[in-house]
Order: C-alpha cells, then sequence, then structure tokens
C-alpha cells in the first residue's frame, strides 16, 4: 500500500462524505457505488436493444467503442442501463477529469441553466466567461501577459489557434508531426497524421501543413536513430527548414505527449530544443494541451514537466468536467493582434459550459488532482512494468500521471500487434473495466482514469487488465 500521506482515496461504496470528514471527492445524490459489479453480460440485454436501435437511427460513420448504454456515472464509476458498474480507465477520453458529475460542475450547471442559458458572448456579454479566461490566464504556463478566446471543441481550439498565428505572424506555414491527432475538421484532419479512420475519403484537406518527425523514444531505438531529445529536435528542425523555411512558418504545433497517435512522450530535450528554435525564428509554439491539460500529467499542463512555455496553448476535455468548451490562451501581443470581431462563434463560452468549468477548474485546484494524477502514476506504473517484464507482448510502458500506456507488439520484435491489443482491451471490457486503445497502429493500450478514483477501484481495474494481458501468453 502507499504511505498514508501520499495515498488516493480509498474508494467511498457511495457518494457519502468520507469518513474523515472530509467532503467527498464524489457526488451528488446520485452518486454510484464506487465498486465494479456485474449483473449482466457485457454489452447486457437493454444496451443490446438500445444498439439495435441506433444501427437504425445514428450514421453508421459514428462508431462506439463499448457500446453499453450509460446510465449515470459518478467518480470512476461508470453504470450502464443493465445496472452493471463498470470502472472507468478512460474517463469519456480523457474529459472528467475531476470525476462524472463532479459535485461543483453540478452545483455550477444547476445554478447558470436556472438563470440563463445562452445570450452569445459576442453580443451580450455575461461574467462566467471573462473568468475562465482569467483562470486560464492565471493557469497555463508562463508569466507574462495573456489573453484568452473560448471556443465548443478542441478541434475549433486548434483551428483558432493557427488562424492567430496566422494573422500575429503574416505567415502561411503550419507543422505538425507524425502521430499527431488535432482533430476531425478539415484543418485539423489535414494536421492530424493518421488516415484511417479520421482522414480517408474526407480530403481534399487544408494547404499550407507540413509534416516533421516526432520523437517517440521506443519506436526511434527500434529504428536505430538517436533517440537523444535534442537530437530528435535537430532532426524535425533539418525537415522544417529544408521543406518549409523558418520565414514561412506560422506556427509548429504540438502535443506535449501525443494522445490519439500513442500516447508518445518525446525524449527529454526535445520539447525546450524545439521551443527555442521556435523562438529564434519568430515561429509560435503553440502546446496542444487538449488531451494532457488540467492535471492529467501530474502537472496542470504537460509542458511544465520540461519548463516550456509555449506562445499559444490549446485546452478542452478536461477544462469543464465533460460539458463542451475550449480555449486559445497565448501571449497578450499574440492574441490581440486579431482584428475585433475576427474571433467568435455562436456558442463559444456557452454561460452553461463556462459555468462548469469553473466549477471543474476550482476541483482541480483545491483536491490537488495534478497529486492525485502523480499518485496514479505511482500506482499503476509499477504494475504496468512487473507485467510488462513477464509478457513480450507488451513493447513499452509509458506515460506520465493519469496519463499511460502499454504498447502491444508481435512478441520479440517491435511490430505493432494491433489484434492482441484490441483482443486485451475486450478482454477488459467484458470484464466491466472501461480501457481504451490508440496509435497510429492501433496497437497502444490506454489508461485515463478520472483523477478522483479511488486507490482500490484503480488496482482493480489494472489487476482485470493484468488478467487480460496474461490470458494471451502463450501455453
Ligand atoms: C490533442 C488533441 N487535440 C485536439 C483534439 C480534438 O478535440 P475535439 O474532439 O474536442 O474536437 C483532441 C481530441 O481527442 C486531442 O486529443
Amino acid at each position: 500500500m502507499l504511505d498514508a500521506d501520499t495515498s488516493l482515496p480509498h474508494s467511498p461504496t457511495s457518494g457519502q462524505p468520507t469518513s474523515s470528514g472530509a467532503p467527498s471527492t464524489l457526488l451528488s445524490e446520485q452518486a454510484p457505488e464506487q465498486r465494479r459489479r456485474l449483473v449482466t453480460e457485457i454489452p447486457g440485454p437493454r444496451s443490446r436493444e438500445l444498439a439495435a436501435r441506433k444501427a437504425g437511427a445514428v450514421a453508421s460513420g459514428v462508431g462506439t467503442m463499448l457500446p453499453v448504454y450509460v446510465e449515470r456515472a459518478g467518480g470512476g464509476i461508470v453504470v450502464d442501463v443493465d445496472g452493471n458498474h463498470l470502472v472507468d480507465l478512460g474517463s469519456g477520453i480523457a474529459v472528467t477529469n475531476v470525476g462524472n458529475a463532479a459535485p461543483a460542475v453540478v452545483d455550477g450547471v444547476r445554478e447558470q441553466v436556472g438563470r440563463f442559458t445562452h445570450t452569445c458572448f459576442m453580443i451580450t456579454p455575461y461574467q462566467g466567461y471573462v473568468e475562465v479566461c482569467e483562470a486560464l490566464n492565471r493557469l497555463t504556463p508562463g508569466d507574462h501577459e495573456k489573453r484568452s478566446a473560448l471556443f465548443n471543441s478542441g478541434a475549433e481550439a486548434v483551428e483558432n489557434a493557427v488562424k492567430i498565428a496566422r494573422h500575429a505572424t503574416g505567415r502561411d506555414a503550419v507543422v505538425a508531426f507524425d502521430h499527431a491527432y488535432h482533430g476531425r475538421t478539415n484543418l485539423t484532419m489535414a494536421m492530424t497524421a493518421k488516415s484511417m479512420p479520421y482522414k480517408s475519403g474526407f480530403g481534399p484537406f487544408a494547404g499550407e501543413i507540413y509534416r516533421a518527425p516526432m520523437s517517440y523514444p521506443f519506436r526511434d531505438t527500434a529504428a536505430g536513430v538517436d533517440v537523444d531529445g535534442p537530437a530528435a529536435a535537430a532532426r524535425a528542425i533539418a525537415t522544417i527548414e529544408s521543406q518549409v523555411g523558418a520565414g514561412n512558418t506560422a506556427c509548429v504545433v504540438i502535443e506535449p505527449i501525443q494522445g490519439e497517435g500513442g500516447f508518445v512522450v518525446p525524449a527529454p530535450g526535445f520539447l525546450p530544443a524545439l521551443a527555442q528554435w521556435c523562438r529564434q525564428n519568430g515561429v509560435l509554439f503553440v502546446a496542444d494541451e487538449i488531451q494532457t491539460g488540467f492535471a492529467r500529467t501530474g502537472d496542470l499542463f504537460a509542458c511544465e514537466h520540461e519548463g516550456v512555455v509555449p506562445d499559444l496553448i490549446t485546452t478542452a476535455k478536461g477544462i469543464a468536467g465533460g460539458l463542451p468548451l475550449a480555449a486559445v490562451t497565448g501571449r497578450a501581443e499574440v492574441m490581440d493582434a486579431v482584428h475585433a470581431g475576427g474571433l467568435g462563434g455562436t456558442y463559444g463560452g456557452n454561460p452553461v459550459a463556462c459555468a462548469a468549468a469553473l466549477g471543474a477548474i476550482a476541483t482541480v485546484e483545491e483536491q490537488d488532482l495534478a497529486g492525485a494524477a502523480r499518485r496514479i502514476g505511482d500506482v499503476a506504473l509499477p504494475l504496468l512494468r512487473e507485467l510488462a517484464a513477464e509478457n513480450p507482448a507488451i513493447g513499452d510502458v509509458r506515460g506520465r500521471g493519469a496519463m499511460l500506456a502499454i504498447e502491444i507488439v508481435q512478441p520479440g520484435t517491435t511490430l505493432p500487434h494491433q489484434q492482441e491489443a484490441a483482443r486485451i482491451s475486450a478482454a477488459c471490457h467484458r470484464q466491466g473495466v472501461v480501457t481504451l486503445t490508440c496509435g497510429t497502429w492501433g496497437n497502444v493500450l490506454r489508461l485515463l482514469p478520472p483523477l478522483v478514483i479511488g486507490e482500490d477501484l484503480l488496482r482493480d481495474g489494472l489487476s482485470v487488465l493484468a488478467d487480460a494481458v496474461r490470458a494471451g501468453l502463450p501455453g
């Protein structure tokens, strides 16, 4: 067990305050019991019934990875319509960092929705929007003067970061990286690396997007390429200088730890070297912290691990506890370079989403969820490494804080093994643990638990994962 002063909370069995008298990190009156419990097969009959209705009603391009239909969720548990309690190791793709239906989010939303739901900030503004921007300016890396603008989705934030960077620099070219994921709109599809399922058949894509090699220590080692961070940065910079030209480049957009591309943690020194080259060449360094932000990796933002201060930072997902909100935050002189009316949108910074964000941000700060993310890593990483030591199908264990992954390979090689990753994930699902896969080759199993998950629930989910991995061992 962990030392008492560093341990994660033990999962209360209900949403009541913990025995210490401290307010529960979980929930409201609807809080599900924080224990995995299966009462039907997965998916159960009511979920299957809804899946059949989905097939007749929802466009088939909108896939579902684990078709259990949700009735409620809270803390580290998702309850389906059949009454199954599943351990949530996905947080709706890194969104519910504060847990589902977190009290401060619920309270903020309830209060706001009873007063007004929309006016459009560009028409008649409101305080919540300003407060979220103030919080972002205060919390994002760097103590320079900042400004923020709010949008609805991560992709929209990335689009706007590019608009702002182009406007501020007067340059066109945008550099993204191998394995990058930035969204599904036309511009962000162009920036996203992986073809299937994100891009295939959806072109032509936006122009002036260029791709540079990423630092991917596991695969760089396998390829005999220099894994040293500064050397990997030099490789990327050489590509940019020769194929784009520093003087044509408006911005370099990078996820400090890549998300959908495989939870790729670049080698130490890669990000600082890249940021320094940007500074020296008048290129804006844009950190896409849509998946890594809001305490997920053990600091509020992943850039902080290496002291990198981005010119612009995009956030979404964990910002608002599940309500749609996204932001671009950056240097005041860059953000304010855009003419009045040049940024916005009907719903951007919706008042209900802003109320949720203020609740989520307060929760992250007051409950030190960055510390909680580090402790999740302290519990999970040794277990994953132990599992890797005994199982040659795990080629790499990586990640930071509560953003962790195992990369599945053909045993004894570094060849990606997508089917085995899918098998492990499906076995977890059958046992009531929500796991996700990712990666350019779909062979990475990723863990993104809510940061309020109790230690026993986390360990239970990890032991199900370990059993699923071991079931694939030959003999
Ligand atoms: C790093 C990153 N950028 C951008 C996006 C796009 O966000 P959204 O799905 O909200 O448009 C995502 C979503 O997964 C992401 O992980």
